[in-house]
């Protein structure tokens, strides 16, 4: 069960007025309160001062006050593992100046405020694996002088900012294992305070061992020594992965191994145009496609008109519109960001102008007409020949010269040019876009 805590929320209020010292429905042992495993919020919280860790795990807690902690100064331990924070606020340890450690894996963060550590310069141990955090930026860490282990394994961490442990001096543990990094770098590891106990884990990621590459590897080559004494168990490195699917070690690879080439969209957003057509049937599926190639592989992001992403991918997204309506027509844009020759960033941008294929209904809508065209003329031939042979029957043959299905049909003959001549200024428009439409039909795969 999920449990908003908001009882945590307002728990400095109750902890104020109480003068009791009781646990609630918690477990008080010696030096810690076990708030754990009730599957709900505790009804009260209320706790002896001379606690000083805390259990909160597995309590389906989704949400922390910035005052949640403010009374448990004391507090030196806190397990807030397994329950699904989505968010930490900035200022929730403000008062807890003593913290030595705390847990946070298995929660469903997506981001560490920079100041979230910034009064607890006592700080020895974080642990936030599993969770979905994308970046760490460069102050989070930046007031944690005895900081030994850091534990943030299996998030979605995109990018790690260089200097993001450079003055964590006591880190001996560092686990950035199972995230989605593409480059690494020395000054994660630099001033680290390595020994025999230490653990260095930076394997599977989406390392990519291109130019950006090398200042680590030379970092590490230069450095072997220092390395060393990390237990060769404790230590995995990036690996690149080879043409036969095996990963080779990146410390393997030389200066002329790891290349990087310019980024450029695939045909035809390739071509100089400022933007490209795609055609759509109204009521038919669409593809919008963006590809790149580069080393690094670029990555893509197809926005649409009011810059929401729609889909973000490596090399080559696709995004299907299905049952196009005129609302969804207008200009899309597909982003790529890589590096030029020599690693630095690349960001291009290209427009994808979303518009109906106007020749596709012509064609049906000219055969409707004519169809419907040679029917009234069927049915007026007919019915003239009916008309005729009555009136040639009542005495009336002198009309038949010049008799209504004759000139019926001259009216039907100028008709249809006039609808030929609407389709065709059209169908110059197309054939004058031609090179920019990728392909045409009612299904369409545009490959941009
Ligand atoms: C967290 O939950 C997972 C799965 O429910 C379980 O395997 C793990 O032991 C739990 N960890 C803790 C510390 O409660
Ligand atoms: C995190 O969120 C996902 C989907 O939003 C959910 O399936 C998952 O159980 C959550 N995990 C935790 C630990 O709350
Ligand atoms: C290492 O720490 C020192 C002192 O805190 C700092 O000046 C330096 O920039 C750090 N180096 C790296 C590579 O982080
Ligand atoms: C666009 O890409 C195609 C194939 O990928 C290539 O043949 C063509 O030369 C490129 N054009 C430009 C302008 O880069
Ligand atoms: C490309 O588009 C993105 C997203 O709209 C924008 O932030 C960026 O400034 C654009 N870059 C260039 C070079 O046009
Ligand atoms: C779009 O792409 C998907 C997956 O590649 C494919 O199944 C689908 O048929 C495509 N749709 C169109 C309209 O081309």
């Amino acid at each position: 069960m999920r449990i908003c805590w908001c009882v945590l929320a307002f728990s400095y209020f109750v902890l104020a007025l109480a003068s009791k010292q009781k646990c609630s429905d918690c477990l008080c042992k010696s030096r810690e309160v076990d708030c754990g495993n009730l599957q709900k919020a505790p009804n009260q919280l209320t706790f002896p001062k001379d606690k000083l860790d805390y259990r909160f795990e597995h309590n389906g807690l989704v949400s922390l006050d910035v005052h949640s902690f403010y009374l448990l100064t004391n507090m030196q331990w806190i397990y807030l593992t397994n329950n699904s924070l989505t968010k930490i606020p900035g200022k929730t340890f403000y008062k807890n100046a003593d913290l030595h450690a705390v847990y946070l894996n298995n929660n469903n963060l997506t981001n560490l405020p920079s100041n979230l550590f910034s009064k607890t310069p006592n700080l020895q141990e974080f642990y936030c694996s599993d969770n979905q955090i994308t970046h760490i930026d460069q102050y989070v860490f930046a007031n944690l002088p005895k900081l030994t282990q850091l534990r943030l394994a299996n998030n979605r961490l995109v990018a790690v900012h260089p200097m993001a442990f450079s003055t964590a001096n006591a880190l001996s543990t560092l686990y950035l294992e199972e995230n989605l990094l593409e480059t690494a770098y020395w000054t994660w590891i630099a001033n680290m305070s390595l020994s025999a106990t230490s653990e260095i884990e930076l394997d599977a990621n989406r390392w990519s061992c291109d130019c950006r590459m090398w200042p680590f590897v030379h970092s590490v080559t230069s450095h072997k020594q220092r390395l060393s004494v990390v237990r060769n168990s404790h230590l995995s490195l990036p690996m690149c992965p080879g043409p036969d699917g095996r990963k080779t070690a990146l410390t393997d690879k030389t200066k002329h191994d790891l290349v990087c080439r310019k980024a450029f969209f695939n045909f035809p957003l390739n071509s100089s145009a400022v933007s490209i057509n795609v055609d759509a049937v109204e009521g038919g599926n669409v593809n919008l496609t963006c590809s790149g190639h580069g080393m690094p592989i670029p990555h893509l992001t197809l926005f649409n008109e009011v810059q929401q992403t729609l889909i973000t991918g490596i090399g080559h997204v696709c995004f299907e519109i299905k049952e196009v309506t005129r609302d969804q027509l207008g200009k899309y844009k597909c982003m790529m960001v890589g590096t030029d020759n020599k690693g630095h960033d690349l960001v291009v941008n290209k427009t994808i102008n979303l518009r109906i294929d106007s020749s596709s209904k012509r064609p049906v809508s000219v055969g409707t007409i004519l169809a419907i065209l040679l029917s009234v003329i069927f049915v007026i031939g007919v019915a003239s020949c009916f008309w005729r042979r009555q009136k040639s029957r009542d005495g009336y043959g002198s009309l038949e010269n010049t008799g209504g299905g004759a000139a019926y049909y001259e009216l039907d003959e100028s008709k249809v040019p006039e609808y030929q001549t609407q389709a065709t200024p059209l169908e110059e428009e197309n054939l004058f876009s031609d090179e920019e439409v990728y392909s045409k039909g009612d299904d369409k795969e545009v490959l941009v």
